[in-house]
């Protein structure tokens, strides 16, 4: 149902690919290059919140719970660069130890959103710009369309809103089914606690929590991932790395996750909204400058885990 997101590093690997998206639905927007997007699934404003008009996938079946228009787009682009600080970079060291990403490597990045950490995520490689990427749709949780053993290095961040808890070792083993052996799986996820009253920040993250679990969803999925992955016997756990940042210190990452919690906020409305116990639009809006003051004045440590599985 979403974004899936390939870079390919030789012709076999673009034309196995090629080959198995060629369908009446693909429709090539870069004639020239392996850049081409297959729209299996549209766009729908019908469960758009009448109060803030924001555009949702329509997948029946999907958990999914975030807005899918050109807001969330940007905010999933800023959340990318609060990350790429928080872990000092867009991949683990282990990664960049065990793949030549000088040479290139088969990258995919499940639910890419934006795209954006596919695009930089070698940029020391000037042959792996645009060019060499490709769009496609598909459901991690229903399957990939890419045979076993494709990618070399295969991405799953931010699925945490996506998954019920149930489907998250699907979707774990549908991920390395994919991944070559010997391959990497980076999957990157937050851990919120429950937090009580306290304050603006703390209630918002408790809505969060309440919409989540109402979907069978885990919100603390970040500090499981280890267990899922050793789980799957599919990979061995070679790193695993648990930042944290407090959200009104005052300092560039903290001020990017900050901002990308309010946007966040915003997103979620049509969903928090109830929990939170707000009416109507002013309502919203009184909550939401009450959040971003509550971000910039209490302490509130927001955790990430990032994990990477080598395939046995
Ligand atoms: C919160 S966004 C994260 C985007 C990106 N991974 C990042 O870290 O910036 C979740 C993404 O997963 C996609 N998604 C949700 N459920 C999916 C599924 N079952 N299969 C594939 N993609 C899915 C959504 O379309 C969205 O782009």
């Amino acid at each position: 149902m979403g974004h899936l997101l390939t870079k390919l590093n030789n012709e076999d690997d673009q034309t196995k690919d090629k080959n198995s998206n060629r369908s009446h639905h693909s429709k090539s927007i870069n004639s020239g290059s392996q850049v081409f997007i297959t729209p299996g699934f549209q766009a729908s404003t019908e469960n758009s919140s009448s109060r803030t008009q924001r555009e949702f996938h329509k997948e029946e079946q999907s958990t999914y719970w975030l807005p899918k228009d050109e807001d969330e787009q940007l905010r999933l682009t800023g959340q990318h660069f609060a990350l790429k600080e928080l872990f000092g970079g867009n991949i683990l060291s282990k990664a960049k130890e065990i793949l030549d990403f000088k040479n290139g490597v088969s990258v995919l990045d499940i639910g890419c959103g934006s795209g954006v950490w596919t695009m930089v995520v070698d940029v020391i490689n000037k042959k792996m710009m645009p060019q060499k990427c490709k769009f496609s749709y598909g459901n991690l949780v229903k399957g990939l369309p890419y045979a076993d053993n494709t990618f070399d290095f295969v991405q799953i961040r931010f699925f945490v809103y996506a998954l019920t808890e149930k489907e998250w070792p699907i979707a774990i083993k549908e991920a390395l089914r994919v991944t070559k052996v010997g391959g990497l799986l980076q999957l990157i996820e937050h851990d919120i606690k429950d937090h009580g009253d306290l304050n603006a920040t703390y209630r918002f993250t408790d809505a969060v929590h309440s919409v989540s679990r109402a979907r069978g969803q885990d919100t603390r999925i970040g500090k499981e991932l280890q267990r899922l992955v050793d789980e799957t016997e599919m990979a061995n756990v070679i790193q695993m790395e648990r930042k944290q940042c407090n959200l009104c210190a005052n300092n560039a990452t903290a001020r990017k996750f900050a901002w990308n919690w309010r946007e966040v906020a915003s997103s979620m409305m049509p969903a928090v909204a109830p929990y939170l116990g707000l009416q109507d639009s002013d309502d919203e809006k009184r909550f939401l400058r009450e959040l971003a003051y509550s971000l910039k004045t209490n302490d509130y440590f927001y955790t990430v885990y990032a994990v990477i599985g080598q395939k046995i």
